[in-house]
């Protein structure tokens, strides 16, 4: 596989695992071609083509030093500098996959943010609701991205001629579908049981070794589950912390999440909603080895660093 073969592939498993489905993440490109169709010719030369064929704009191909064939991968959580230099140390090292969001893909993070209006809402939070608190959080986020210093990694891929792509929300898409779809199935009553089910997971197995394993942030082990929402693992990065009244309101008695701000924490405690913080590494390693999987069974060898805990689902 070459580099944008298994881009391609990382988009279309996004997809496939989208809590809007298929169908969902079509009409909105279809709704983005629409709208791409009626800018000025001056406009249409400032917009980010890409985005009318992949529905997420924190994912993209960085640099292309050589399109090779890709044999040996090196796979982070964070990709910077010093993990450049690490691949060119390791040797043969064919593409560097990051997960977090970089250069282009970190400068649009917001834009993947609308994702998380359309999974509220399945978890019955008015769409209004949702989409009114989500727009102010998305517009903080686009702002605190705005200063960052998008293209240092870019640039040192460039220098050193590595092959460099990130891969976020479709992962993040392939962890969220996969907890939401255990957890349903093992429909657990209390906090307790829940935490158990997050514990035999193998990445948050091997994130307890080293003090990163999941833990409850909000409630008490005692405590009854209620509904489980899964509103946190995917769509960019932290909501609006007002959500978690709306969400109380709208049933939910229990989140499950990667990470969590204080201030996130406050509100989740003040509307008596549940939180369970799976981890934040572990469960973005989750959803990328869901990806990885199929590259290895196309042979290729997986070289994890930065925090990336690799487990193979393939035997
Ligand atoms: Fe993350």
């Amino acid at each position: 596989m070459k580099t944008n073969e298994i881009y391609n592939l990382a988009i279309n498993k996004g997809i496939e695992a989208d809590f809007r489905g298929r169908e969902g993440v079509e009409k909105l490109l279809k709704r983005r071609k629409e709208k791409f169709e009626k800018l000025s010719e001056g406009e249409k030369k400032e917009f980010d083509l890409e985005s009318l064929e992949n529905p997420y704009s924190d994912s993209r191909i960085l640099n292309i030093a050589e399109d090779k064939e890709i044999k040996k991968v090196l796979v982070g959580i964070d990709i910077e500098p010093a993990e450049i230099l690490l691949a060119k140390e390791i040797g043969n090292i064919d593409l560097i996959i990051a997960h977090h969001p970089l250069g282009k893909s970190l400068a649009n993070l917001s834009e993947v943010m609308e994702l998380q209006c359309d999974i509220l809402n399945q978890y019955g939070v008015p769409i209004n609701i949702a989409e009114g608190l989500m727009k102010e959080r998305i517009e903080e986020v686009a702002r605190g991205v705005n200063k960052l210093n998008h293209q240092r990694t870019v640039d040192t891929a460039k220098l050193l001629n590595f092959n460099l792509i990130n891969l976020h929300t479709p992962c993040d898409n392939l962890a969220a579908k996969f907890l939401k779809d255990l957890i349903e199935k093992e429909n657990p009553e209390r906090l307790e049981d829940l935490m158990k089910i997050l514990k035999e997971i193998p990445e948050y197995k091997k994130a307890m070794e080293f003090g990163a394993g999941p833990r409850l942030f909000v409630g008490s082990e005692e405590n009854r589950c209620g509904r489980i929402a899964i509103t946190e693992i995917t769509g960019g990065t932290e909501g609006s912390p007002k959500l978690y009244e709306k969400m109380a309101v709208a049933g939910i008695g229990t989140v499950v999440g990667m990470h969590i701000s204080e201030e996130h924490k406050k509100e989740a405690e003040a509307a008596n909603i549940n939180v369970v913080i799976a981890g934040h590494m572990s469960s973005d390693s989750l959803g990328m080895n869901l990806f990885l999987d199929e590259l290895e069974k196309q042979g290729i060898e997986i070289i994890p660093c930065s925090g990336f805990i690799r487990i193979s689902r393939n035997k």
